[in-house]
């Protein structure tokens, strides 16, 4: 992960990278460093710890030009010493790097081996050691002469002591944008052109180990060979307004409210047949005989909810596989499968890395995403935006309500365009799409009574969630929830399954939280709740007004507004994302940024 900015220009370049970098911490918020030149010298400024922290030990001095790092570990643990930007043994170059250096360890042996000393356990330190070896005068040249030794995916900047008027910055998969104004006083760099604030920019974005040399308000880029390149800019204008919790004592409590809100955008101009414009047309979509959706984490819990929608309304075989699976895997794929790649921040590595080999096999790529002007919304054919504004805590929320609000309406919009949406489903379908807004609204009046309990379940240290059908992805996302932000054992479970192993976990301090809202299944899942009662688990059931039976068999039940089968994820993911909330509040965590993640996951 990690995020890169940098700075050359006539504002200050100091402060400007601190500005920056705010807008990247999403990607990682471990540590935190800078680096510029001064009176010919580097000079660093680096914390093992949030921005924050740095900002409050800075040494606010002029420099000549300044790049910029938030780190999310991944090799050495979270010191000083392996936060970025790291230095050459002759302290004449600073580098950041994002992605990982995969064959970092023979790289670094054979360095030693040269008697060069290493202060880091990282991999990016042996990226600059091995530019500060080629270099004799020209960093662009230095960079070139290092990047076919390296394994793996990256993005990098650096700067050099001698050259007060450039940074140079190359990439291999992983994002790097860079910007100039038209009146040539600034130029950045960014792992994300959404943290360029505010003036209208050129933008654009390194691939394929291109190098750039980047000067105040002019741009070279170099291509594999050291050619020069030219390359297409697009513009861009930051409209960015700080997000603020608006009252909320927490970025997610806030994003959790909400959702009747950003669904009603989701559903905005999406009720088919006026379903907008999407990138494939709509015979191409007719002559589709397969979905297979590709996700991460909430991304991928609304994926399988997904499949099973356009399964039951587009009567289409459709499936979904987590992107990191996806990418190693070798499907059957054509022209004739339609590729959905679920992402909110549209930079998630593994689900870009899945949606080029489905490429590569000639299949239609459709993005649903968050973010404009993502990785993802380059790389596919068609894009679906979820309009749920930005996302600032790492625990994703309302993403994923307006995940399964574009799912649902897509679905019925394929069932239409393929003659399978019969007048008077599509009739009540969407009556009862319509009143999922109001629903949530519903469950959110009643957060008190699922703080209430929370405190009573905050304790616990282990959990199981489960559910049937639709009721298992969207336990499976609860248990996400509270595990990501309360550092609890949580696993959702089929409740079918619990008796093929599971069931030998449930004791009186092993509570199970039970999704009851698919009426198919309900039957079965009174039965699986019995199962756990006569173990002793304690039982906390989110259950539909009207299956009065729940509360003759759960402790606790809170009851859910009742739908049909294929819109009960909603409500029960507001109730899921509210008990995770409450628990983690009890428990003192940070809620907004839990320890060892990060908003936008950009490595392997
Ligand atoms: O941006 P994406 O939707 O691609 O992110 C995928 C996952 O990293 C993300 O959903 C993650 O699981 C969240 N922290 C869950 O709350």
């Amino acid at each position: 992960m990690c995020g890169i900015f940098g700075y050359i220009g006539d504002k200050d370049p100091l402060k400007t990278c601190l500005a920056g970098l705010e807008q990247l911490e999403y990607r990682g918020y471990d540590s935190t460093g800078i680096a510029g030149i001064a009176e010919g010298a580097i000079s660093t400024y680096k914390e093992a710890g949030k921005l924050s922290l740095l900002k409050q030990k800075i040494n606010l001095s002029r420099l000549d030009l300044a790049i910029g790092h938030t780190r999310w570990a991944t090799h050495g643990k979270v010191t000083y010493e392996n936060a970025h930007p790291h230095l050459d043994s002759s302290q004449s170059i600073a580098l950041v790097h994002n992605g990982i250096i995969e064959n970092y360890d023979s790289l670094r042996e054979e360095l030693k081996s040269r008697g060069i000393p290493f202060l880091s356990e990282t991999d990016s330190e042996v990226i600059v050691q091995l530019i500060s070896s080629h270099y004799q005068g020209n960093l662009v040249d230095a960079v070139y002469k290092t990047l076919p030794l390296l394994k793996g995916a990256f993005a990098i900047a650096l700067i050099h002591k001698d050259h007060p008027d450039q940074i140079v910055a190359a990439a291999r998969e992983s994002p790097l944008a860079i910007a100039y104004n038209d009146d040539c006083t600034e130029s950045l760099i960014s792992s994300d052109q959404n943290a360029f604030l505010g003036t209208s920019l050129n933008v654009l974005f390194l691939m394929g180990d291109e190098i750039a040399l980047i000067q105040k308000g002019a741009i070279h880029i170099f291509d594999q060979a050291l050619q020069p390149v030219e390359k297409k800019t697009e513009r861009f204008k930051n409209d960015y307004k700080a997000p603020s919790k608006e009252g909320f004592a927490h970025f997610m409590r806030k994003e959790i409210s909400e959702q009747p809100q950003t669904i009603q955008k989701a559903f905005d101009g999406r009720f088919t047949p006026d379903f907008e414009p999407i990138g494939i047309s709509l015979e191409e979509l007719k002559s589709m005989r397969h979905i297979w959706i590709l996700g991460c984490g909430t991304s991928a819990h609304a994926g399988h909810i997904g499949a099973m929608y356009f399964e039951d309304l587009v009567k289409i075989p459709s499936s979904c596989d987590i992107a990191s699976e996806a990418r190693y895997r070798d499907p059957i794929l054509g022209p004739d499968t339609l590729v959905i790649a679920l992402s909110q921040s549209g930079e998630t590595a593994d689900t870009l890395a899945a949606l080029r080999e489905a490429k590569k096999q000639g299949c239609r790529i459709l993005g649903i995403c968050n973010v404009q002007n993502s990785t993802l919304t380059r790389e596919t054919d068609g894009s679906i935006f979820l309009k749920a504004g930005p996302e600032v805590s790492v625990c994703s929320t309302k993403a994923f309500t307006s995940q399964l609000a574009v799912l649902n309406l897509l679905a019925l919009h394929l069932s239409h365009i393929r003659g399978r949406l019969s007048p008077a489903l599509a009739v009540h379908y969407v009556d009862k799409l319509k009143q999922i807004p109001s629903h949530i609204q519903q469950v959110l009046d009643q957060a008190a009574d699922i703080e209430r309990l929370a405190q009573k379940y905050a304790a616990y240290e282990d959990f199981f969630f489960m559910g049937r059908r639709y009721m298992f992805p969207t336990a499976q996302e609860a248990a996400l929830k509270l595990k990501e932000i309360s550092y609890v054992n949580a696993n959702g479970c089929p409740a079918g399954e619990l008796k093929h192993g599971p069931l030998a976990l449930i004791n009186p301090s092993f509570p199970v939280v039970a999704f009851c809202a698919n009426i198919r299944t309900q039957e079965k899942i009174l039965s699986n709740l019995m199962e756990v009662k006569a173990r002793g688990g304690p039982i906390l059931a989110f259950a539909p007004q009207g299956l009065n039976a729940v509360a003759d068999v759960a402790d606790d039940v809170f009851w859910l507004p009742p739908t049909i089968d294929e819109l009960s994820p909603f409500a029960s993911a507001i109730a899921g994302q509210l008990l995770a909330y409450f628990i983690a509040k009890e428990r003192g965590c940070d809620i907004d940024q839990p320890r060892n993640l990060a908003k936008s996951v950009t490595v392997e």
